[in-house]
């Protein structure tokens, strides 16, 4: 997997907003709609900040574009603080031009005999939408992709899974206390993420070293979902130098 190495996370971040606006901008031009798979958390915080920065400033414009969340915790109402739903609305969504029904996040608001058919219709809604054009992804400190968590199938759709209690305390820092962390969540696939034309995995910080050193160096595994990406053949990892400390 390339990996592109930046001395910070906002020069990692700021290379990121480029190829996600030159994606945009090269659809634009063709007339075409360009469709993004977005995560949330911390990583890309400093990325949506700058394609906020790059609308307001730089007329880039958001018309054309369809969005795609990974995941939703699950339980989880919108409007709840913790929500991605929330989350994606704070810092991206409410700053720029995206029209409404192009917006995608799991709902983490159904009853779970509904989930089932939620999960079938949003690969649908992606398919129809002309399939994932660029991916953006973080990583567990457990290699997870999305919420893929150790042992999930390559061939893995979206649907309801588990939370390892090391991620559910990675997430703590959302909630009150730890028994507030859902142990569900609703997301993409395995096979849903590597469909994807173009995905673009970015970490930053010495806690991910390790596993963006097994995710790059280690066999494939889907003991380290990650790991996966090697058998893509547009992926690109952006690290900063202390994400990157472990790579040989
Ligand atoms: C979030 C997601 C997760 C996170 C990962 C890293 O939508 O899919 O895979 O990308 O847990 O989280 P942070 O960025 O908070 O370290």
């Amino acid at each position: 997997i390339p990996c592109f190495i930046f001395p910070d996370m906002n020069e990692g971040s700021y290379y990121a907003a480029k190829i996600i606006a030159q994606t945009i901008r090269e659809k634009q031009q063709k007339g075409e709609n360009c469709v993004l798979g977005l995560a949330t958390g911390s990583t890309p915080k400093v990325l949506y900040n700058e394609l906020v920065r790059m609308h307001k400033e730089e007329g880039l414009s958001f018309k054309n574009v369809i969005t795609f969340n990974l995941d939703e915790y699950y339980p989880m109402e919108r409007e709840a603080m913790q929500s991605y739903y929330n989350y994606m609305h704070r810092i991206l969504f409410h700053h720029i031009d995206i029209q409404a029904k192009n917006i995608h996040i799991p709902n983490g608001e159904l009853p779970k005999e509904q989930i089932k058919q939620h999960c079938i219709e949003y690969e649908k809604q992606i398919e129809e939408a002309g399939g994932i054009d660029l991916q953006i992804l973080g990583i567990g400190n457990n290699g997870h992709i999305g919420f893929n968590e150790p042992g999930s199938s390559i061939h893995s759709k979206t649907r309801l899974t588990n939370l390892e209690n090391s991620t559910r305390l990675a997430n703590v820092y959302e909630f009150a206390n730890i028994s507030e962390v859902p142990r569900l969540a609703i997301t993409m696939g395995l096979s849903t993420i590597l469909k994807a034309r173009k995905v673009i995995l970015l970490a930053w910080g010495p806690a991910k070293a390790p596993v963006v050193q097994r995710a790059v160096e280690d066999h494939m595994s889907e003991q380290v979902p990650a790991s996966l990406l090697q058998q893509h053949n547009d992926c690109i990892f952006i690290l900063d130098s202390s994400a990157a400390a472990e790579l040989t």
